[in-house]
């Protein structure tokens, strides 16, 4: 299989994540549905997540977090031309939310658009703006993963309602010339595995009736325990081969920032790659699983609790629906 080419480098420059200021304990889940504080611990490792009101939409959260980057990056909105937005909760189908955020961030000369990969919203995003960067075509890309799942979680399913939050993360990519650069990136996919985890409804296949509101069809449906096996499965094969193909090992990073959707998931994967967990950042005990916005906001509370720090190598993994799954090793 084709390799990730690093020269020129092409780097992170400049990161920032924001999250609704609302929060949903699992006390209050309790209130809701049949579940318990224990059980959600004991299988997920959450204990709280960021909730938008109505007004707060994904579109207001990766703004934020875009401007945090640019910020950090020291570059102005104009001098963006590329916006790239995971995102399985778009503000609507169309226009875009990177639309959205070009108008909100005043990035006027930029090309706009969303990427849907679910959860690996992120990472795919950083191969498609390093490539196009690559291209010629652009030069300052920002690459978001921002999520309001609350919009679409079914409060009166346990199963999934007590797994989600909301947030956004933001990276401004660009060459670099301070040795920081993208070492890797790995994407995959499997369409024949889409069921496991999906939102039926809202789409060309069932467009908006009463029948599919009253059968609940616009809320997240999905099988926990496929979705499980399979996201230890593909994240600790692709950060292997992400490894690889930076000429690494797992002893050689000094970060592992693994998609947070469940802790459990968490510890076998970096037990099944070789890393230990005082190497693995860990944060959805107070995020949930934020989907596309997992590994950036990671990245970005790793840095400002000085865990990340300039010049190391870390390794996000990431796995959503579709199934899609993919690894980025990066020079930070
Ligand atoms: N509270 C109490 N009991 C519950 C709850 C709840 N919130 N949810 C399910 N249960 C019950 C089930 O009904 C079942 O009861 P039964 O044995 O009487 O039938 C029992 O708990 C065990 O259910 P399992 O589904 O077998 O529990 P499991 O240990 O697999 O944990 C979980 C479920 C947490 C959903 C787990 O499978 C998981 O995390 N899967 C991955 C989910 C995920 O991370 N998805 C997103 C990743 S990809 C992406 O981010 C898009």
């Amino acid at each position: 299989m084709a390799k990730f080419r690093t020269d020129p480098p092409i780097g992170i420059v400049g990161i920032g994540s924001d999250a609704p200021e609302g929060l949903l304990t699992n006390q209050d889940l309790e209130r809701l549905v049949d579940t318990s504080d224990e059980w959600i611990v004991e299988r997920t490792g959450i204990r709280t997540r960021h909730i938008a009101d109505a007004a707060t939409t994904t579109s207001t959260l990766a703004s934020r977090a875009a401007q945090r980057a640019l910020d950090d990056a020291g570059v102005a909105g104009a001098e963006v031309d590329l916006i790239i937005v995971g995102t399985a909760t778009p503000d609507m189908l169309f226009p875009s939310t990177a639309c959205l955020v070009q108008q909100k961030i005043g990035a006027v000369h930029a090309a706009a658009f969303d990427l849907a990969a679910a959860c690996t919203g992120f990472i795919y995003g950083l191969n498609v703006a390093a490539g196009m960067i690559r291209n010629g075509t652009h030069t300052t890309a920002l690459v978001i993963g921002a999520e309001t799942l609350s919009k679409i979680m079914d409060f009166t399913d346990r199963s999934t309602c007590v797994l989600f939050g909301d947030g956004a993360g933001a990276a401004v990519v660009r060459e670099t010339t301070d040795g920081s650069r993208i070492l890797s990136t790995c994407i995959r996919s499997d369409g024949s595995l889409g069921e496991m985890l999906m939102l039926p409804a809202g789409g060309s296949l069932h467009p908006a009736t009463h029948e599919t509101v009253e059968k609940r069809m616009h809320y997240i449906k999905m099988n926990g325990n496929n979705v499980f096996k399979s996201a230890v499965k593909s994240m600790s094969e692709i950060v292997l081969r992400g490894l690889a193909d930076a000429g690494m090992e797992a002893a050689d990073i000094d970060l592992f920032i693994p998609h947070q959707a469940n802790l459990r998931i968490i510890e076998a994967t970096a037990r099944k790659v070789g890393i230990p967990m005082e190497k693995v950042f860990v944060n959805v005990d107070r995020y949930g699983n934020t989907s596309a916005a997992s590994i950036p906001i990671a990245v970005d509370e790793a840095r400002r609790q000085g865990v990340l720090k300039k010049g190391q190598v870390f390794a996000g993994v990431a796995f959503g629906a579709g199934f899609t799954w993919g690894s980025a090793v990066i020079r930070y």
